[in-house]
Parts: structure tokens; sequence; C-alpha cells
């Protein structure tokens, strides 16, 4: 497989230009947002949970299917060399969207959760001797704690937490402070789930390379708002999740440093991922095929492919702004709503908006905005530890994407409104 020599990711901004992010067209392109359940129009605003789909990635999933379907590396036929060179064009796509320097660097993966359990089972578990020591911070996803534990309990490890203040920012002299000899990794994500906040991964890498500890980047909330630049930022494995990015659902990345790559032994077996099989003794295939055992998501591979591509016809500094003022502007109305409290007010945020209302469970919420068709999160946001730490049991949350608008904050606030007045509050 060719090496991809790339110098910037694929979604970039068009230099020395501020065109403005066209968000009517842009909708569009996504035919589940023109719904209209009960005639009225649906208010999307769960991007954090799962992305919507554009048309050039539900295209692409269907004509796979249609014209290109067979199973891949391992046929003569025309028919699979095709379909091989598509499931390996999208792995070098990947690479350009993420600035990886080589396409072997990107392993596809089922999802962030299993890219990361990969690296716990295969670059972990096999490194950690009683008494080292996993840090992480206490805005994690439960996907970026629990595959941990599981290494951790098995090998007598500890995984310790950085603190994360009241405002839900990450305390990074504490994080510092919380390196150690026995430190073997360092895990965090690039941006909470549950927040928002945006956290300064460059920051924690540089600390963590300055003592030798590896660094993993969880960019499932990260990928789909941020021009996601791997070698800018540095670390050794970086996660994301296909379907948070506008592609299909099944389909997830990781990333990993070469060296630690060809150095980790598989972790699952079966076809693809061999050079040689006897009944003695087994030889693995190089990487990435030695970490994709059996027959991958072809056609997810696909789609995702073609949603990087559909990103990289938006000028991702337009985006960027547009997302930054509709988020300003989102917490202007939330917070605005009498009895609302906001949860994650950290100086740098991306696309979230948490909130709890005085007396009223975030359950309820959801269920009376839904009424209305809009769509919102409640409940621990897979961050159980963090919302322990905040001192809630649960929130609301309203996530945004690229083709999020005005109106539809608009009719956020204008529900909560009416979920006060529901409540009796
Ligand atoms: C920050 C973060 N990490 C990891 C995950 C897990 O992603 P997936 O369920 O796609 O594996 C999520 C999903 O919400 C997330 O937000």
């Amino acid at each position: 497989m060719p090496a991809t020599d790339v110098a910037a990711p694929l979604w970039a901004s068009a230099p020395g230009t501020r065109l403005p992010h066209d968000v009517e067209r842009v909708r569009r392109d996504f035919p589940l947002l023109g719904l209209r359940p009960d005639g009225r129009p649906l208010v999307y605003l769960d991007s954090a949970a799962t992305s919507q789909k554009p048309q050039a990635v539900i295209d692409a999933t269907a004509e796979f299917y249609a014209t290109a379907n067979a199973n891949i590396h391992r046929g003569v036929y025309r028919l699979s060399e095709r379909a091989t060179a598509l499931y390996e064009g999208a792995r070098a796509t990947v690479a350009r969207f993420l600035n990886a320097p080589r396409a072997e660097d990107i392993i596809f993966t089922r999802s962030t959760t299993e890219a990361i359990n990969l690296v716990a089972q295969s670059f972990l578990r096999p490194r950690l001797a009683p008494g080292d020591e996993i840090l992480v911070t206490e805005m994690e996803h439960h996907s970026n704690i629990v595959p941990w534990q599981l290494v951790a309990a098995e090998r007598g490890a500890v995984l310790r937490a950085a603190p994360v203040s009241d405002r839900g920012e990450l305390d990074l002299a504490a994080l510092e402070r919380m390196l150690t000899e026995r430190t073997r990794l360092v895990a965090l994500a690039q941006v909470s789930n549950a927040l928002g906040t945006v956290n300064p991964v460059r920051e924690v890498v540089l600390a963590a390379h300055r003592r030798g500890i590896p660094v993993l980047v969880d960019g499932a909330q990260a990928a789909p708002h941020l021009v996601a630049d791997i070698q800018a930022l540095g670390p050794d494995f970086f996660a994301c999740s296909g379907h948070k990015l506008f592609g299909p659902t099944g389909i997830g990345v990781l990333y990993g440093r070469a060296d630690l790559l060809d150095a980790m032994p598989p972790w699952q077996g079966g076809g693809d991922m061999i050079a040689s099989v006897s009944f003695e003794r087994s030889t693995w295939a190089a990487v990435p095929a030695k970490f994709e055992a059996g027959t991958p998501n072809i056609a997810g591979a696909v789609g995702l492919g073609a949603a990087v591509d559909y990103l990289a016809t938006l000028d991702a500094g337009a985006v960027r702004r547009y997302e930054a003022e509709l988020l300003a502007y989102a917490t202007e109305r939330v917070a605005g709503v009498p009895g609302v409290r906001l949860v994650g007010t950290a100086a740098e945020k991306a696309s979230i908006v948490s909130f709890v209302m005085d007396g009223v469970h975030p359950h309820d919420i959801a269920t009376i905005l839904d009424a209305d068709s809009i769509c919102i999160r409640a409940g621990h946001h897979c961050a159980q530890p963090l919302m322990a730490r905040l001192g809630v049991g649960a929130t609301a949350r309203a996530s945004f994407a690229l083709y999020s608008t005005r109106d539809e904050v608009d009719a956020l606030a204008a529900g909560l409104e009416r979920v006060r007045r529901v409540m009796g509050r």
C-alpha cells in the first residue's frame, strides 16, 4: 500500500477567505432533516450521540452494494479488486482527513469504543505490571474508562483520573503532577461529550511525552467539529467513530504510531490478519491487516470515505466560526430560560449545551420536548464519574452540528418554556 505522504488535513480552511457557512444549502444535503413528523419540522439536537448523514454517504453506501459488492483482499477477479480498491481508498481518505503520516497507520474498527479496547488489550495489557498507573480525566466517556479498568484489574494496575473544575475544565497542572514513573498511558477526550469542553490535548501530549509516556486521544466528539490533525497534535493513538462524523454506524478508526502498531500483537484472530497458519504456529500480516481480523465493514468504510469527502467540500474555518456563533447563541438562549442552570461552562467549548432545570428531571424535559419533535438527550451521557463529580445525576443535553440552525435553537428555547408550564414551574 502506498504511503499517503500528506502535508495538511483534507478538511481545511480556504486560505485568506472568510466565506460564510451556507447552512441552508448544507441542510438540503441531509434528507432526514427535511422530515416533518406531525406536520412540524424535526428539530434534531442530538448530533453528539450520532450525526445525520448526507445524501452523498447514503448514495456511496447503496452504490457499493449495487455495483461493487464483493469480499476484499483475497479475490483475483475484477469485482473483488474493485471492492478492495474502494476499501483501501477509504483508508487513504481517512488518513488524509486526520493528517496521519501514512494510510497504513489507520486501522478500521467498529467504533471509538472498539479502537480504545484494541489499544487496551494489544498495547497496554502486555506492558502493565502491578502498581502501574493509567491516567484519564474525570470527564471521560465510559468507553475511555472501562477498557482500562478491565486490563488494570487483571494486571493489578491502578486507574487514576485527573481533576476537572466546577466549570468542567481540566486541571492541566494537576494532570501533570499525576504523571509519575509508573504512568504507562494517558488517555483523554479532545472534546467532552457531556459538557462540550475542549481539552488542551496538545499540552497534555507534550507533558506526557517529556516523561516518555504515550497518549491516546479520544477524538469521537472532536472529529466532527475541529480539524483533527494527527501530525500537529502528536498523539500516539487517536480514536473516532464514523457515525458521529456524518458516516455510517459500525465503522470506526484507530490511528496508531507506526512503530507502536508494528510491535503490538494482534488482539483478534481470524482470516485476513495472518501471513501463514499451521497447527503449530501462525504468523501475522503487516499493519493494518494484523488488526482487522475477518471480513470488515467494507460498505461502512466506503461510506465513511464519502463522509470525509463531503466534509472536504465545506470550508473548515467557516464551519468552525458558524458553530462557535451558534453555540454562543444557544448558550445565551438556554441560560435565559428561568430555572435553567448550565452544566459545563468552560472557556473553550464545542457544540454542546448541557443543563438542568429546577425541579424537573432531564428525562421529563426530553420527553416533553419530543412532543414538539425536538430531539435532545437526557441522562448521564455515559459519563457517570463526571456527573458524580459535578453533583448532578443527569443533565439534558442539546448538541449541534454543521447543519444546526438558530431557528432550531429558538425552537429549543420555546420548548423549554413549555416544559416549565407543563411541569408547573
Ligand atoms: C467522547 C466519546 N468517546 C467515546 C464514545 C464512544 O463512541 P462509540 O459509541 O461510537 O464507540 C463517545 C460516544 O458518545 C464519545 O462521545
